[in-house]
């Protein structure tokens, strides 16, 4: 499918990874809707998109609220027509070990339900409702053919201290399997990426003797880019004979 044809929605699209993706899709001449909670981003990333050659226009909504969900596919299809695309990139991480010894008391400190359950919401319900919205505009109107890409991690392997964010990622993944099969009837194809360590805001304040420590499994010894990710999107995309699979995009990370 060409990027000029997508009616795409990005989301986490304030920052990050989710950025540059919403603003080079609109550069390369697809119609974006950028959502994200944060809306202040969301107004400087309109004011950088003003001159693209498609379309980005901007909505703030909480992936992890089913009526927010609703309303975001509306818009997108009040302002392009219809939608034919979704990037599920909104993602936050809240690490903890499952139970670590408090070696004063030498009780058991929990990861707590709260932390794990903020993580699958917006790691994984989100993409859920996201992909049900557009996959169910997509039925109900006829359109296709469309493309959905499901941003994972290198986590989905299983890290230690994220409980909640690899099951969560790992879940993505056998999801993207299933709606590949699910939605390929309706001309819809669903890919997933799993990013190794990526430059973003995420990581920035980070030590660097704890980047460097980070780095250690990675092979190229570098962090990747978002455009390096960005490149994974544009194949997905474009590919017609690609669905229900991961490529995994880490500098042969090895956890
Ligand atoms: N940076 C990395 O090293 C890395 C590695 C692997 C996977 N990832 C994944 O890539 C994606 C993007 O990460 P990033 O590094 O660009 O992070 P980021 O923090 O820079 O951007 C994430 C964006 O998601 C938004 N967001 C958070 N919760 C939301 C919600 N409930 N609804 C809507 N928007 C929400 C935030 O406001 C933010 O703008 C995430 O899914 C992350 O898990 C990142």
């Amino acid at each position: 499918m060409e990027i000029s044809a997508m009616k795409i929605i990005v989301t986490g699209a304030a920052s990050g990874m989710g950025r540059y993706f919403a603003l080079n899709l609109a550069k390369q001449g697809a119609s974006v809707m950028a959502s994200d909670l944060d809306a202040d981003g969301l107004a400087s990333l309109a004011e950088e998109a003003s001159d693209v050659a498609g379309a980005l226009v901007t909505t703030i909504a909480n992936v992890a609220v089913e009526d927010d969900v609703i309303r975001m596919v509306q818009e997108t299809v009040d302002a392009f027509g219809t939608v034919n695309g979704l990037v599920n990139n909104a993602g936050i991480f809240r690490d903890g070990l499952l139970v670590k010894l408090d070696k004063e008391t030498k009780k058991a400190r929990k990861m707590s339900l709260k932390k794990w359950q903020s993580v699958i919401d917006v790691d994984l319900t989100g993409p859920f409702l996201c992909t049900r919205e557009v996959a169910a505009h997509m039925v109900e109107s006829g359109t296709k053919p469309g493309v959905i890409v499901n941003i994972s991690s290198v986590s989905r392997h299983g890290n230690m201290g994220q409980s909640n964010y690899s099951a969560a990622k790992a879940g993505l993944v056998a999801d993207t399997k299933l709606w590949g099969a699910e939605l390929a009837r309706h001309g819809i194809r669903v890919g997933v990426i799993a990013p190794g360590f990526i430059d973003t805001p995420i990581l920035q304040g980070m030590r660097p003797e704890m980047l460097e420590k980070m780095l250690l499994p990675v092979p190229l010894r570098r962090l990747g880019t978002p455009h390096e990710i960005f490149q994974g999107i544009k194949f997905i995309i474009e590919c017609d004979y690609f669905t229900g699979r991961c490529i995994d995009i880490d500098g042969g990370c090895v956890i």
